[in-house]
């Protein structure tokens, strides 16, 4: 069985990979956990066993087969020690993602990437993700000539300090006191903040150029037509997208219905007569990726609107990190 090092044991995904490790029962000889300084010496029950988180160094990874990164800067910093030493990378950072020697897979859309690999596998980004997973069963029936999509993303997809900051504003605000932003650029309680990560060129945010070149990337469509505006709302967990989808080809709203009833990983959650549409509230937790609203967009002659809502830190970070490792097994 192979032996297994989590990079940022600690943080959001990582405590999610210890759960998704255990629920799959994904084969680990031994399991080793890493973090920062300020974190050596922790305690942390999985299983049977009784762990210590350790100090992330580059000699961490003598004998580890399998390296899942969710460490933030500790990619730069130790995913080429961990390879040189042997193992596998999945990275959850956006540093490697699109190096042309780097592979960047969704098991559900391009799982074939992963042989072609020289040390590190990429996890796409979270929104990129659950739009992939949501768009490859149109991709395959009718193909893709544009897309225009629109994010509502969970504070939690800026780690375990973005938690912690909706949850004490909400407290503040509750007790009449003030509100402090740290992690955020502006108060996210009863707020949204068009505005994730750092501007970039045309004025698009790192985030929304993530998702174009990633969903391009893994597609291997690098002239797809994509546009994005992501935004951070008041939610725990849980990412929302409203994506709008114009197909090569002329098909029916039902057609596109049961493509999407077939794939794997996605749940259509569609009812608009029973007031049954996917919200972040209820797919957290999960690792499918929920569909509903669809509708054709009847502004044009091939378009089609739909509600995507995926959990980011499981689908969207933890669980498709060990999917790929499961294919590497
Ligand atoms: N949250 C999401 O929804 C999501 C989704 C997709 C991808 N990601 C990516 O996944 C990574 C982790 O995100 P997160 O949300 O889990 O963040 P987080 O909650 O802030 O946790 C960060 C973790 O990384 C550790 N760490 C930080 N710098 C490190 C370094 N230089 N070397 C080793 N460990 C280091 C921290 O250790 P200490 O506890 O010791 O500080 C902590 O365990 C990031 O690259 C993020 O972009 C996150």
């Amino acid at each position: 069985m192979p032996n297994i090092a989590i990079v940022g044991a600690t943080g959001a995904v990582g405590q999610e990979f210890l759960k998704i490790l255990n629920e799959r029962n994904f084969p680990i000889d031994e399991l080793r956990l890493l973090a920062t300084k300020r974190s050596a010496g922790k305690r942390v029950s999985w299983q049977d066993r009784e762990l210590e988180v350790h100090e992330t160094t580059h000699e961490s990874f003598k004998g580890v087969d399998i390296a899942l990164f969710a460490g933030g800067s500790g990619s730069t910093e130790f995913a080429r020690s961990a390879v040189d030493s042997g193992a596998v990378v999945i990275d959850n950072s956006s540093a490697f993602r699109l190096d042309p020697e780097v592979p960047l897979v969704v098991p559900e859309v391009n799982p074939e990437d992963v042989k072609w690999h020289k040390g590190i596998i990429a996890n796409p980004n979270c929104s990129t993700i659950i739009m992939a997973v949501a768009l490859k069963p149109i991709f395959d029936l009718a193909g893709i000539r544009r897309v225009v999509v629109s994010t509502y993303q969970a504070v939690s997809g800026a780690g375990r300090e973005g938690i912690e900051e909706l949850g004490a504003q909400v407290k503040a605000w509750s007790q009449n006191e003030d509100l402090t932003s740290a992690v955020f650029p502006y108060q996210i309680a009863f707020n949204v903040i068009p505005r994730i990560d750092v501007f970039q060129e045309g004025d698009y945010t790192k985030e929304e150029w993530k998702m174009v070149k990633e969903t391009q990337k893994i597609f291997h469509v690098p002239n797809m037509a994509i546009t994005a505006t992501t935004v951070r709302v008041p939610v725990f967990r849980s990412h929302s997208e409203s994506i709008n989808v114009e197909t090569d080809r002329l098909v029916s709203v039902s057609e596109i219905r049961e493509a999407l009833s077939k794939a794997e990983g996605l749940i259509v959650d569609d009812d608009p007569g029973n007031d049954r549409y996917p919200m972040p509230w209820f797919s957290a937790d999960k690792d499918e990726v929920y569909v509903g609203r669809l509708r054709k967009d009847f502004s044009i002659a091939q378009g089609f609107n739909l509600w995507v809502v995926g959990d980011q830190i499981r689908k969207g970070a933890a669980t498709n990190a060990v999917q790929i490792a499961e294919l590497l097994l």
